[in-house]
């Protein structure tokens, strides 16, 4: 049964089909056509999710091959791209052809990516099978791989023409990566559908199970989330009002200061759970928020085991490190924080004693 289908509206429109099993996806896809070549995309982790797509491909009398990236951000290097490329020609595909990325979020960036750039951009579907490729990273139509310089930093914006979030594709993944994408979807929860606060609170032993219905229904109301923002506000201009593609970036300033300060051994969700506390606690600390934000962010993270607290002593490291975030304007730090769970504000010039004041009770010891 398909739980849901929630259409984004991007350079065109396309739809997210949320269901338990795979096949039940690929039986109503829309993108398989006789004779179509596709290439499909995996790593040694969403093989097996590849090969449900291969036969279902092979079935509809498409000419398939499959390639497969290394495993995590060695998917997104410009050598893999270039494997890449090479594996567009040998497939001999062209402009009517199609490429399926089945994988967590790097292996939809760079397959995405290759689909953007390969003659000037032919059509692609991604079956993300991480909970943080479902909420985040399949939506929303940006694709990309890293340079030396940093992360993302070469890409495109390039939807897909379908998204397969098939919630059976999560029993493999390991808890660290399972948890990481929920704090994603608990961040829509934040940011705009308080229901999933509710769901959360709820049902948050539920939601470390990926066959429970209340996993497809965070999923769904998570992908509506972003699907609202980006179809509001597709290339990030901030044109969409309360709905700039910014409050995406909820407790990321600090979470990616944290991340940066780890050497990116710090996970990215972990990362984003203690910058959402941090966000909470710098709106107290400005008056933006009544108290209580900040607890409730806490109990929120810590049903789904996601961390809450950092352990940095000095904070001029991590000050350093947001002003550089691409985010910041001008080297002004800038936060998105909220007035009260669903309503997201962008803060400008936040004074450095309440930034202090959020960083000393995001700490470690703190209540
Ligand atoms: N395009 C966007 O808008 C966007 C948004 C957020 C994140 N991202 C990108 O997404 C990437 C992170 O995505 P991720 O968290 O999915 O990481 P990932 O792709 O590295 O997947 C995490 C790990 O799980 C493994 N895996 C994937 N599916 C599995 C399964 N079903 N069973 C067992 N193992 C499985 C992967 O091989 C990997 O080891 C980053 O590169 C980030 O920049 C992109």
């Amino acid at each position: 049964m398909i739980h849901a289908e929630i259409s984004v509206h991007a350079e065109r429109t396309y739809q997210v089909g949320v269901a338990e099993h795979l096949p039940e996806l690929l039986r109503a896809a829309t993108w398989t056509q006789p004779g179509r070549r596709a290439l499909l995309v995996c790593n040694d982790d969403s093989a097996p999710f590849a090969a449900d797509v291969e036969n279902a491909a092979l079935d509809a009398g498409m000419e398939v091959s499959t390639t497969r990236l290394p495993r995590g951000e060695a998917a997104k290097t410009l050598s893999a791209a270039s494997d890449l490329w090479r594996e567009c020609a040998r497939a001999q595909l062209d402009r009517g052809s199609i490429v399926v990325a089945v994988g967590g979020g790097t292996v939809t960036d760079a397959a995405g990516f290759a689909a953007a750039t390969w003659m000037r951009g032919i059509d692609w579907v991604a079956v993300p099978t991480t909970t943080a490729g479902m909420v985040d990273a399949a939506i929303g139509g940006k694709t990309g791989i890293n340079t030396d310089a940093g992360k993302n930093l070469l890409g495109s914006f390039h939807s897909p023409v379908a998204v397969l979030c098939a919630t059976q594709t999560l029993a493999s993944l390991p808890r660290a990566d399972y948890v990481a994408g929920l704090v994603e979807a608990l961040k829509c929860g934040f940011i705009s559908d308080t229901g999933i606060l509710e769901l959360v609170t709820a049902s948050a032993d539920s939601l470390l199970d990926p066959s429970s219905s209340a996993l497809a229904d965070l999923v769904t109301r998570a992908v509506r989330v972003k699907a609202a923002v980006v179809s509001a506000d597709f290339t990030e201009q901030g044109g969409g009002g309360a709905l700039s593609r910014e409050v995406l970036n909820y407790g990321h300033t600090f979470g990616h200061a944290l991340e940066a300060a780890s050497g990116y051994l710090l996970r990215h969700g972990d990362a984003v759970a203690v910058g959402m506390v941090f966000a909470a606690e710098l709106a107290e600390a400005t008056g933006e928020a009544r108290p209580g934000l900040a607890m409730q962010h806490r109990a929120a993270l810590a049903a789904l085991g996601a961390p809450t607290a950092h352990e940095h002593d000095d904070l001029q490291p991590l000050l350093h490190l947001m002003s550089r975030d691409k985010k910041a304007r001008g080297g002004v730090l800038r936060f998105v924080l909220l007035r009260a769970p669903g309503h997201p504000v962008t803060a400008d010039g936040v004074k450095l004693a309440a930034v202090e004041q959020a960083f000393t009770r995001t700490r470690e010891s703190s209540p």
